[in-house]
């Protein structure tokens, strides 16, 4: 099979891309604005082009290949605070232009959405085919970041309905791994997601921030695990015109909780005493005025399992793995360096 990876440069795609390279003989085409995150030398079968989305070189591929997965997306609360229209325009009217793409040439699309279209959570679980998707004010830009990925899916779906696309939706919880997002300055706020955020103050010693008490919950999903669970939606027709959560329950921790496991870690990786505190910060100043936040509850990932697949990793394998990539990456650049 040809795929056509838009957003392959991203942490997701670039995951996708080595395990696709690894474990199967698809053919791969890669495309995305940057390839800074992208080792394009290990991967001399992928065809990559540096380029924006809407370029006609992504339209002539887009026509040559079989399956197109969209990753193309926005995914930082930050960016959602600062720039609420830029996401919309990405997340959603970018991608209708992909979708529309699909319909006309008859592909099959692999649409990564995400679990943030489930909202305010209104049971123990996130069930795909089942939870009420409940968003919040209009002056809360979380929510045009939701409502735009779930109009995406409610798009999407319709085509299904009317006959003239094939898709399956992936929604992605917290996936973490080698090449997540960049590092921060110590004390800086904003930009990265929480893990990034806690590697970056364990590396420079800078505070380790929780935000709005630190009580909200996450579940972190391996990386490795994500693009397995990919892999099974690609090679199962039963995942055809279905949505599929892709997360790992027993993950599940408060941001407090996350942030002094991954001081422990850090202290048994370096062998050294971490000298970051955890220092409570409200989510306005983190972030800007009009952030919310929220407890996430975890997925529900029966759906996937029946499938055949199961996440491997447990939280402490996820953030030892992902945090040993960060200290080796850093010690690479000091060699670098000198
Ligand atoms: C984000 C996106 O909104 C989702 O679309 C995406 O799917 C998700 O990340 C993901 O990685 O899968 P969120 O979980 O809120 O959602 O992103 P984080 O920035 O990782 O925040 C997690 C929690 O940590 C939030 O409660 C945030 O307020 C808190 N946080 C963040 C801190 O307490 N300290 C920090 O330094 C950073």
């Amino acid at each position: 099979m040809r795929l056509l990876i838009l957003g392959a440069g991203g942490f997701i795609g670039t995951n996708l891309v080595d395990h696709l390279s690894r474990h199967t003989d698809h053919e791969l085409v890669g495309v995305d604005v940057s390839d800074e995150k992208l080792e394009r030398a290990s991967y001399p079968e992928l065809t990559f082009h540096q380029c924006s989305f809407s370029a006609d070189v992504v339209k002539q591929e887009l026509v040559d290949c079989d399956v197109v997965v969209d990753l193309v997306a926005f995914a930082n609360p930050s960016l959602y605070v600062e720039k609420p229209l830029d996401v919309f325009k990405l997340n959603f009217l970018q991608n209708m232009d992909i979708v529309d793409l699909c319909v006309e040439h008859n592909k099959h699309l692999i649409q990564y959405s995400t679990c943030e279209v489930y909202g305010r959570p209104t049971g123990p679980t996130y069930k795909e085919d089942e939870t009420e998707l409940v968003t919040g004010p209009i002056a809360k830009h979380r929510w045009i970041y939701a409502s735009g990925k779930q109009l995406l899916e409610r798009v999407i779906h319709a085509h299904g309905l009317e006959g003239d696309l094939t898709y399956s939706i992936i929604r992605p919880f917290n996936f973490v791994g080698p090449r997540f997002d960049y590092l921060v300055d110590a004390g800086e706020t904003g930009g990265p997601r929480v893990f990034a955020h806690y590697m970056s103050a364990l590396l420079t010693g800078g505070p380790m921030y929780l935000v709005d008490g630190g009580e909200q919950r996450r579940s972190f999903t391996h990386i490795d695990d994500a693009s397995r669970g990919f892999e099974t939606i690609l090679d199962d027709p039963r995942a055809k015109n279905e949505i599929y959560n892709i997360g790992n329950p027993p993950n599940d921790v408060s941001i407090r909780e996350l942030a002094t496991m991954m001081r422990d870690i850090y202290g048994d990786l370096t062998k050294s005493t971490p000298i970051s505190q955890l220092v409570d910060i409200s989510g306005e100043e983190f972030y800007g005025v009009g952030y919310e936040d929220h407890t996430r509850v975890p997925a529900d990932i029966e759906k996937l399992r029946s499938l055949g697949w199961e996440p491997r990793h447990d939280l402490d394998e996820t953030l030892r793995e992902t945090m040993a990539w960060y200290l080796e990456q850093e010690a690479s650049t000091i060699r670098e360096a000198s």
